[in-house]
């Protein structure tokens, strides 16, 4: 009896263990058998892309399936070549926005189901290249200004969606900040500026996620493309630990010997300069030898193992999506991401009435807004829901009249005009950088609104930080609803009418001016080499370092417009009862948040950390910790954020490793990196 118990307990046991996979799974033995069984040809053959570009070599005499990838970030995109219609959820500007783990955990879990009912293994995504400049075409794909924010956010769209049995590849390692001339212009940094703000969110989704996959990024790192990159792929990423497949970004390599040399296992979408032909000859001259191949087909066999690609059915299954749930999911983080800017009067939320007429127009009131590239995801019903159609979904109490134009007499008797601006998929999207104003006929829309009545929102749809100087200051309100998916109008009407309380926070500083962020005079988008040899790449250089962002602000001494972490909602928040406790490895920072209105509202406390005399310069404080909670109207809730030796740490380049000084640190609480509300002191 006893042993069928124990046997019990062993298979339980293993089954949780394997319930989640992660790539700390992997079968090393199993797969270095598979790749002994192998031919040279099935070698080079299995470390390209095939078929479609978006699938894996088959070996079936093996026993090794092809397995599917699919793009993109923020649903399934395309099956076969062919784009086709699952659930849209909102960008990943807006997930960051959220600040909300779990409403990004579910996110990873819906896409994940959906790839499970496509017969989709491997996504491609998270993206997650931070935020350096308003002009990068692909901010919408991605996390923000901050390392820690970017990392939590991305360990849990991971963790959602390995959950589902489906791999996810974070991307796109490293330093693709711009879309200008990405395949030529070099991303040069030094190595603490690499590490502290670049590297720091892959990291953590090998160390704390089990990510399965890593994709390359398109541009040269110090001269050198990421693609056939060793310091790259194994200095830094096979050093974390990293076990899983390392592939190419699309046509993005450039040299035979690089490449297989360089530490990436699989060239993508197909064989450019890992063909039969090109090894073959680079094997008989001893160039490259078939351990290198080996070295290849077993981290990509292995990592197939950790996920049970080599045994599982692998056909699309479809009842693997609860259609309903995904819309949920996708609503719920929906709600998430808005961030309200200025409320004037209070005018959100909109006031009910059958005479309350809200006149509504503007290039973006009735589209389905997206930006543009890979990360380009139809709706499960081929249009989602619109702002127009949300609102009208409101009812009679809400009447809402959408203007083609702007047509006086109907703006002149409404009692609010909301106008709908922004980008779209034309004018924000991978391959390319953006502008930092609007498009002409966007701005006119605002002007043509104030013009007739005095009560008028703005609803912006974008990526990150564009110029609202030329009626900021005219209109009573703004709300930035970068992309929000297939549900996104459904939600805006939920906030707009105070249903829910917006609780989106910047995840970006917005400067108000483009040339305002410190960063800026260095982005331009390609610089040519010093020696002005045309042989040389040009290059950006980040000579801001690690002051980005907010980090920059405070350095620089330049005041944003609205700072990092900003959100207003409908009511208002105190901060009381600090108490910051030594814990086994750092400290629990507890404290209290209490509503002072009259509505029901989330907020998202964050926690800086800032060292009082640091032995090298460092920013004056660095997001280390956040937590989003409802605090019900005049009530209070009690948070508790832990900070481990990660909070403290800097990279220290003379050791190449991360380092704690010894000293004083301010523990800082608030509602943005500007707006501080409580401090404590502790000593390290
Ligand atoms: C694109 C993108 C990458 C995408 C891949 C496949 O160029 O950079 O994010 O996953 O190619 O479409």
């Amino acid at each position: 009896m006893k042993k069928i118990v124990l046997l019990l307990a062993a298979c339980a046991m293993a089954f949780a263990l394997n319930a989640y996979p992660t790539i700390n799974k992997v079968d090393k033995e199993r797969a270095a058998k598979l790749v002994s069984q192998m031919t040279i040809d099935e070698k080079i053959d299995l470390i390209s892309g095939k078929e479609d570009g978006f699938r894996t070599l088959a070996i079936p005499r093996l026993g090794i399936p092809s397995l599917r990838m699919a793009d993109g970030p923020q649903g399934v995109r395309n099956i076969n070549g062919k784009n086709i219609h699952s659930t849209f959820f909102p960008c990943g500007i807006s997930a960051a926005a959220s600040w909300n783990r779990e409403a990004v955990h579910e996110m990873g879990a819906g896409i994940g189901s959906a790839a499970k009912a496509h017969g989709v293994q491997i996504m491609l995504g998270p993206g997650v290249n931070i935020y350096r400049s308003a002009l990068c075409g692909r901010n919408f794909e991605y996390y923000g200004e901050d390392p820690y924010l970017a990392s939590e956010t991305a360990k849990n769209y991971i963790l959602g969606m390995q959950e589902q049995g489906v791999m996810a590849t974070i991307k796109h390692f490293a330093l693709n900040q711009q879309e200008y001339d990405r395949h030529g212009v070099s991303s040069n940094a030094d190595e603490r500026t690499i590490n502290e703000i670049y590297f720091a969110t892959f990291r953590k989704a090998v160390e704390e996620a089990g990510v399965g996959a890593v994709m390359t990024s398109y541009n040269p790192i110090n001269g050198v493309h990421a693609a056939e990159n060793p310091w790259l792929v194994r200095e830094n990423l096979r050093k974390w630990g990293f076990e899983g497949i390392v592939m190419t970004d699309w046509t993005s390599t450039y040299n035979s010997v690089d490449f297989i040399k360089g530490g990436v296992d699989l060239e993508m979408p197909k064989a450019y300069v890992a063909t039969r032909e090109k090894v073959r000859a680079l094997l008989e001259n001893g160039v490259v030898t078939e351990a290198d191949l080996d070295e290849k087909c077993q981290e990509i066999l292995q990592a197939f193992s950790a996920f049970g690609f080599l045994d599982a059915d692998l056909s699309a299954d479809p009842s693997a999506e609860d259609a309903a749930l995904s819309q949920k999911r996708a609503y719920e983080l929906a709600l998430e991401g808005p961030v309200l800017l200025k409320n004037e009067d209070n005018i959100l939320p909109l006031k009910p009435g059958k005479k309350n007429l809200i006149a509504l127009m503007g290039p973006n009131a009735n589209i389905m807004p997206c930006g543009g590239g890979s990360g380009y995801v139809q709706p499960e019903d081929g249009k989602g829901v619109t702002l127009y159609e949300g609102l009208k979904a409101l009812g009679k109490n809400y009447p809402v009249e959408f203007l083609g134009g702007p047509n006086p007499e109907v703006l002149k008797k409404a009692s609010v005009v909301i106008v709908a601006i922004g980008f779209d998929k034309l004018t924000e999207t991978e391959g390319r950088d953006r502008v930092y104003g609007l498009d002409r006929l966007h701005n006119e829309a605002v002007e043509a609104a104030v013009k007739y009545n005095k009560n008028v929102i703005v609803v912006a749809n974008s990526g990150g930080e564009f110029d609202i100087t030329p009626w900021a200051d005219q209109v009573k309100a703004i709300i930035l609803d970068w992309y929000p998916g297939q549900e996104g109008g459904n939600a805006l009407a939920a906030l707009l009418t105070g249903k829910v309380a917006p609780s989106g926070r910047l995840p970006f500083t917005f400067w108000g001016k483009l040339g305002k962020n410190p960063a800026q005079k260095w982005y331009k988008s390609a610089q040519l080499h010093p020696s002005g040899n045309r042989d040389r790449y040009p290059f950006t250089e980040y000579g801001e370092g690690i002051f980005l962002g907010y980090r920059g602000a405070e350095h620089f001494g330049v005041k944003p417009l609205y700072p990092f972490g900003y959100g207003l909602t409908y009511t208002t928040f105190d901060y009381s009862g600090l108490k910051v406790v030594p814990a086994a490895d750092g400290f629990d920072v507890t404290f209290t948040v209490t509503n002072k209105g009259g509505v029901s509202a989330k907020e998202v406390a964050q926690v800086y950390v800032s060292p009082v005399k640091p032995s090298v310069i460092r920013p004056v404080r660095e997001l280390k910790g956040y937590d989003k909670k409802l605090v019900a109207k005049g009530k209070s809730v009690e948070y508790t954020i832990h900070l481990g030796p990660e909070a403290f740490s800097y990279y220290d380049v003379a050791t190449h490793a991360w380092k704690v000084d010894k000293g004083e640190y301010k523990i800082q609480v608030g509602s943005s990196a500007e707006d501080i509300r409580l401090e404590a002191s502790v000593t390290k």
